[in-house]
């Protein structure tokens, strides 16, 4: 069992991916200054995770760019600390083309300011929440790690630059890193006690159809059905977030495992892109609720169709996505109907 620091523990991948490693027997210290989480979600981990996780689980309020709130962190109960899953960052699109500087200051800023902290305190391994994003406006699926990486807004271009800020301390300090690049992570624990917790209205879709189905939002709006897609409307590869979870695990395991200098770059959806109308006809049929939607022009920066390939994944850690799209709408629809106003 290790002894981990998790960046943004308490957001929607992190706090799943607390509870896969807390009932792992990993011991753990999370850092978060809930900037776009709740502390609740940490209350509601403990919950569900196994009865001596409590005093597995340490919590240190702060940021991810302040060495001070770092060197907290790193020297909490937990240490030495021997690895780092490094989740804190913004990852809304169109925030990052309005206020650039926010997203090189936390998310490029923030992976500097916690790799001086890891060369600080002694600890070589570190996994990346990274995206798909980063693959541009693709035009041959599926998408492979070996794919060119055009990133065309600032989150993903922060993002590639911190797969490749951490790629060099591979070369020149002989670290343990694994970039995960996301494709579109939904649904919640199947208890409905974690979940997704978007302020305002949602930017996404599958936060957008929970609340049209909850009535808090009256009807989705399909950004665009002419595009070169099965049936004109965006295709995406949602994946199931609990899987999400279990792969960060996975590749924990796997990098503990390493002797010398690793660097893995691995895609992590299910390797299956659906459409916005196959969503919302798979959460109808799920849950038995209809999903009034009409449709509107393209989203501006939206790409037409975005597919992993999962083989590189499966190949290197022996993981693939198992979950389906009914678990995905049933399990994001448990969390909204008990949580209608999230964690607040
Ligand atoms: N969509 C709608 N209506 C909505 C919201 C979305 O039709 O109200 C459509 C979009 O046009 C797109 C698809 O649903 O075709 C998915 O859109 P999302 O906003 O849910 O997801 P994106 O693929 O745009 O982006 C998301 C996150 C990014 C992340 C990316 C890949 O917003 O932060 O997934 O990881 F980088």
């Amino acid at each position: 069992m290790a002894s981990l620091l998790i960046t943004g523990g308490a957001g929607f991948i992190g706090s799943h991916t607390l509870l896969v490693l807390l009932d792992a027997g990993h011991e753990l210290v999370v850092l978060d200054n809930f900037a776009n989480s709740s502390p609740i979600a940490l209350d509601r981990v403990l919950e569900l995770a196994s009865l001596d996780a409590a005093g597995r689980l340490h919590r240190v309020e702060g940021d991810v760019r302040s060495a001070a709130d770092l060197d907290r962190a790193f020297t909490a109960p937990a240490a030495p600390i021997t690895g780092v899953v490094h989740f804190a960052g913004r990852k809304a699109v169109r925030e990052s083309v309005e206020n650039p500087l926010l997203y090189w200051d936390v998310n490029l800023g923030g992976t500097r300011a916690l790799a001086e902290a890891m060369g600080r305190h002694g600890c070589d391994l570190v996994v990346f929440s990274s995206t798909a994003t980063v693959y541009g406006e693709p035009d041959v699926f599926p998408l492979t790690e070996s794919m060119p990486t055009p990133p065309v807004h600032p989150y993903a271009q922060t993002k590639l630059a911190a797969e490749q800020m951490l790629a060099a301390l591979v070369q020149s300090q002989g670290w343990r890193v694994a970039s995960l690049r996301y494709f579109n992570p939904v649904g919640a624990h199947p208890s409905g006690r974690i979940g997704e917790d978007p302020t305002g209205i949602p930017n996404n879709l599958f936060p957008y159809i929970t609340q049209v189905a909850a009535g808090r939002l009256e009807l989705l709006r399909v950004f665009g059905d002419d595009y070169p897609t099965r049936d004109g409307s965006g295709e995406r590869d949602y994946i199931h977030v609990m899987d999400l979870a279990e792969a960060h695990a996975v590749t924990l395991d796997h990098l503990l495992q390493q002797q010398g200098p690793t660097q893995i770059t691995l895609n992590l959806g299910t390797g299956e892109a659906r459409s916005v109308l196959e969503v919302v006809q798979a959460f109808e049929q799920a849950n038995g609720i209809p999903i009034p939607y009409e449709v509107l022009p393209r989203r501006a920066g939206d790409v037409p169709k975005l597919e992993a390939s999962p083989e590189s994944a499966a190949q290197v850690l022996g993981w693939r996505a198992r979950r389906t799209l009914e678990e995905m709408c049933r399990d994001g629809w448990a969390w909204q109907h008990s949580n209608p106003n999230g964690y607040r």
